[in-house]
């Protein structure tokens, strides 16, 4: 098993998001102000390139400018699919979209980061991918017409359906043992998740708030609860 490391780094690591998620301001002493516009990624390949079937010979040739991890340069989209599928988590998201929720490309993403099994939108067919940065490549994204279909695909893949929303007898998140083979459903902003969604659902959790509204941003809850499961289940990370 990969066992977690037990205590964080001290030494000051380069940042992991890409200059395409973060806009920082620069002072007049960053080095980065002779050259503010960065390019992400790397650039061409050196010949003679190793020989990988993995490998994009156009991304050899131009560069690699895309968001993906270091260990991912080079490869094309389909290798890296097939490498995450190899060991994707046993969780799968789920999002109801009756009116285009805007937040469903931004759980996408974070489905991505976590390696879910699968993104199931229930309701309307098409989602604003805007959030998702391009990740739905990487990830399997069903649809389903209604709560009775993701229902029927969550027992033949005997999957626990979690419904999360702040709705009286929900539990605490914070202290739920979350099952291994989980489908956690989400509700839209406005009107939460639909009563056939919490019919559906074996258990309902939500997450501790302490402030005075009475929810928080969707995609914010999904990362909370996606985050929730790989601290009780998942290993540590792949390197790099
Ligand atoms: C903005 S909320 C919907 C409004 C909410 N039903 C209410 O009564 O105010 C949209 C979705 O975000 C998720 N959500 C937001 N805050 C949450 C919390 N504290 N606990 C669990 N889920 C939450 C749920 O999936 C919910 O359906």
């Amino acid at each position: 098993m990969h066992r977690w490391p037990v205590t964080c780094s001290t030494t000051p690591v380069a940042p992991a998001c890409s200059d395409a998620d973060v806009t920082d301001e620069v002072s007049a002493t960053d080095p980065e102000v002779e050259d503010p516009v960065r390019e992400v990624g790397v650039g061409p390949h050196p010949t003679p390139w190793p020989d990988d079937a993995r490998l994009d010979p156009d991304l050899l040739a131009n560069g690699d400018r895309r968001n993906v991890a270091d260990r991912y340069r080079y490869w094309t989209n389909e290798a890296i699919v097939a490498d995450l599928d190899r060991r994707r988590h046993t969780f799968h998201v789920a999002i109801e979209n009756w009116q285009h929720d805007l937040n469903i490309g931004n759980v996408v993403r974070t489905a991505n980061a976590f390696n879910a099994a699968a993104v199931h939108i229930v309701g309307k067919r098409r989602w604003n991918r805007r959030g998702a940065m391009v990740t739905d490549r990487y990830l399997h994204v069903d649809h389903h017409e209604d709560v009775a279909s993701l229902s029927e695909f969550a027992t033949s893949e005997r999957l626990e359906m979690i419904a999360i929303d702040v709705v009286p007898g929900a539990g605490p998140i914070e202290t739920v043992s979350l099952p291994e083979r989980a489908l956690f459903v989400f509700g839209q902003e406005g009107p939460g998740l639909s009563p056939e969604a919490l019919d559906a659902a074996s258990m309902v959790c939500s997450i501790a708030q302490y402030g005075s509204t009475r929810s928080i941003n969707v995609a914010v809850a999904a990362g909370i609860a996606m985050h929730t499961w790989i601290r009780q289940h998942a290993d540590a990370p792949p390197a790099g």
